[in-house]
């Protein structure tokens, strides 16, 4: 009978197959009437090594039929040419384009600006900020012929040791969705689109395509979903990626209760979801989880498709469900529209974009003496090789194939800076002789690129040779990580003790002449601060700033910009105080097995539930290195008293700033709410807006709103699997950081409120 019924439709759609149709926005349903099975088949698999069984295996880059289309882009969909389906093309993404930078028989160059990475970006607290930077991003998707920014990365910062987190913006959820939706809001507003990814709970590297993230319903929805849940709500991205990852027993690119109910059924999600680049899975799963597109794609997906639906195994019901999605995308793309792209994005322009954005997501975590910004006369030693090696982003998809990145030497000198020749040929010599070595040596695949270079032990006898002759000492300490693998406690996370012995003898060498030090971080993530950071004078911690890097710490270093970064994670005393090390790869913990699996590899249980970040830290008073939210300025701010209205949902709070030092600058106010007691247990203080103001002269005042609704202040009780918010009196507290509220209100919720969930995802392990 199923077989009767199905060669029935097979024939019907075979006979409408040759009506003349053309895809139009309005006529998609006739498309998917028009298309034959094989055709459908084809679209909701990605163009990508095809041939191939698909994955990582093959290397990144696209080598499908299209590639002629964007070389160097991560993917594409396939084209359908006689009903005016047209191709479409996905690049990586997020801190800019990846596409090669140079095409054969070609002699023009194809270079994208390399921009701030996640971390720096969420730093700037700055949602309008981000949205220019992200309206940068998608001209240049757009001008290089691309529809899609495989971008932003939104995972939460579980661990420190994440070698991805560099590309994510926080360990908070509320931090993480309002940035990515101001990211995905800027990208879009150019007519192209953007996939937030990884959907979901992609918390560590280590077996990424396996491992299976056991995680509570609470944390999930709290913490590791609600950051999608804003981005998809506020910024409406066109795609979805969904993760290679498993969580709670079933991979996210077949879990229903993932792709379907929560983000379509309860958020509301429309667009497309695309798998990350996966190999061949179980491709009827996926779809009819509701996993529209099969990234990179495969042969062999389409064939199972077909044969699943001739089989009876998949419905042909469901998969034009997918189909149908992906041409309501394909309508919206430059590449449908017909758009003439340039492929000459003006480069320029962006590079001042990223060189002022880069600033202004930079934290000064201390500033002794006002140690910064630099005198203008004063002569500078530059110690570290990151200095003359900058480090402009991470590895993996996530780099950018930019056309330079200027570094700290050059960034000193072109802001006019005095710096010590001697000591910079020296170094310029060490690079020289590293590079020579590391060049012989095959690099991990281009993909990954190359090690960094490794830090000079410096004798006593220079270092004190520069205290004499020099007014200041820079020492910049660089880290680099990428997808694929999580990073280390020792030599990474922590330093090196070549590293650290630098640092202890510049401190003494210049301090005994009574002269200053500046330490610069260059990194993409958290490191170990609490043994070396009593040393130096004044510590700034630049990030992987994109290429103009040099430039923009020099800005800083110099006063040209003021530092108003704050901190999108804590930052720890030492790695085993992050809860998570207890449960995280290449931690000092214990792995335990479990069934035959073993811990960390093929399960990773998230048993510190909501305790992430300053949740944890914060709320059992545990002592940190630097703490959520923090960061210096040059000048200072008072904050007045604030008020806080009850609106017809939720509050609106105001507060006043006002610059009171003598320099401008601007401040990020973070507006904390503390619950009634009674209801669910939940973290001391949980952030639940934010706002920045504009750049204050002296004296200058500004007046900062922030709405929340009472659906913000709710937590997910897995009792009832509601949303709840109690009713009751709740502390709204504004902060300079998680530790530093400077001023607090009350609000009271008259009525409790609850929004009803499904009960889905239920942990498949005991936690
Ligand atoms: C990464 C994605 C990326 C994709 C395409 C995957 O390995 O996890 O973030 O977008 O490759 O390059």
């Amino acid at each position: 009978m199923r077989q009767t019924i199905l060669s029935a439709i097979l024939v019907s759609s075979a006979l409408v197959a040759n009506a003349q149709v053309s895809l139009k926005p309005d006529n998609i349903d006739d498309v998917v009437r028009a298309m034959t099975l094989e055709e459908k088949a084809t679209l909701v698999v990605g163009t990508s090594r095809q041939g191939s069984t698909g994955g990582m295996q093959g290397g990144n880059g696209m080598v499908g039929a299209h590639a002629d289309l964007v070389p160097g882009a991560a993917g594409t969909t396939q084209p359908v040419a006689r009903l005016g389906i047209t191709p479409s093309i996905l690049t990586d993404g997020p801190a800019g384009v990846r596409i090669s930078p140079t095409r054969q028989n070609d002699t023009q160059t194809y270079y994208c600006t390399g921009f701030p990475v996640g971390t720096a970006l969420a730093c700037t607290w700055n949602q309008e900020l981000v949205e220019q930077v992200g309206r940068a991003i998608g001209n240049e998707v757009l001008e290089y012929g691309c529809d899609v920014i495989l971008a932003p990365g939104m995972n939460i910062h579980r661990s420190p040791l994440c070698g991805r987190n560099f590309e994510y913006y926080s360990e908070d959820p509320f931090v993480t969705g309002k940035i990515a939706a101001a990211y995905v809001r800027g990208v879009q507003s150019q007519g192209v689109g953007t996939s937030v990814k990884h959907f979901a709970v992609n918390s560590q590297e280590t077996n990424r395509t396996e491992v299976n993230e056991v995680v509570s319903q609470r944390a999930l929805r709290e913490i590791y979903l609600k950051g999608f849940e804003i981005a998809v709500r506020e910024g409406r991205p066109w795609t979805v990626m969904s993760s290679y990852n498993r969580v709670n027993g079933v991979y996210t690119q077949q879990s229903r209760d993932l792709l379907t109910t929560i983000l379509r059924d309860e958020w509301g999600f429309d667009g497309v979801v695309m798998t990350d680049w996966t190999g061949q899975r179980n491709t009827a799963e996926q779809i009819k989880a509701g996993n529209d597109l099969m990234e990179p794609g495969a042969q062999a997906q389409t064939q199972e498709v077909i044969a699943k639906v001739k089989s009876g195994e998949l419905s042909m019901s469901d998969l034009d469900i997918c189909v149908k999605r992906i041409l309501q995308y394909l309508v919206k793309t430059p590449r449908y529209r017909g758009y003439k792209y340039s492929n000459r994005p003006d480069l320029k322009a962006h590079a001042e974009v990223t060189r002022q954005s880069a600033t202004e997501g930079m934290v000064l975590l201390k500033n002794s003496s006002a140690t910064l910004p630099i005198k203008s006369t004063a002569k500078v030693s530059v110690f570290g090789v990151t200095a003359y090696d900058f480090i402009a982003g991470g590895t993996g998809s996530g780099d950018v194939n930019k056309a330079y990145t200027i570094d700290l030497m050059t960034g000193l000198s072109n802001a006019g800076v005095a710096v010590n020749k001697k000591l910079a040929d020296v170094y310029l010599k060490y690079k020289e002789y590293q590079q020579s070595l590391t060049d012989a040596i095959p690099r991990r695949g281009w993909f990954w690129g190359k090690a960094l270079l490794p830090e000079m032990a410096l004798s006593r006898q220079i270092i004190d040779g520069q205290a004499q002759e020099s007014d200041v000492a820079i020492i910049t300490i660089g880290r680099q990580a990428g997808e694929g693998s999580d990073r280390k406690e020792a030599d990474d996370f922590n330093l090196t003790d070549t590293e650290q012995q630098l640092i202890s003898d510049v401190c003494a060498a210049f301090h005994s002449q009574n002269k200053q030090v500046v330490v610069i971080l260059n990194m993409g993530n958290v490191l170990e601060t609490a043994s070396w950071k009593g040393k130096p004078d004044a510590i700034l911690l630049a990030w992987q700033p994109g290429q103009e890097g040099g430039n923009s710490v020099a800005d800083v270093l110099t006063g040209k910009a003021n530092p108003s970064g704050k901190l999108s994670m804590t930052w720890p005393v030492s790695l085993i105080d992050v809860p998570s090390s207890h449960n995280f790869p290449n931690v000092r913990a214990a792995q335990r097995q479990f069934g035959g699996k073993t811990e960390f590899t093929d399960y990773t249980r998230h048993v510190e539930g909501l305790n992430v970040g300053y949740r944890y830290f914060n709320t059992y008073g545990k002592e940190v290195s630097y703490p959520f939210g923090y960061g210096l300025s040059y000048t200072s701010f008072a904050y007045s008293r604030p008020s806080v209205k009850a609106a017809k949902d939720g509050f609106v709070a105001t507060i006043t700033v006002t610059n009171t030092g003598k320099v401008a600058g601007k401040e990020a106010v973070e507006l904390y709410v503390a619950a009634p007691k009674g209801g669910l247990d939940k973290p001391a203080r949980e952030l639940k807006s934010f706002a920045k103001t504009r750049e204050l002269r002296p004296g200058e005042s500004q007046t900062l709103t922030m709405n929340v609704t009472a659906y913000d202040l709710a937590s997910y009780n897995e009792q009832t699997q509601r949303w709840e918010t109690a009713a009751g009196t709740y502390s709204v507290q504004f902060g300079a950081n998680v530790e530093d509220i400077r001023a607090t209100a009350t609000y009271r919720q008259s009525k409790a409120m609850t929004v009803k969930c499904h009960d889905v995802m239920r942990p498949d392990m005991q936690l």
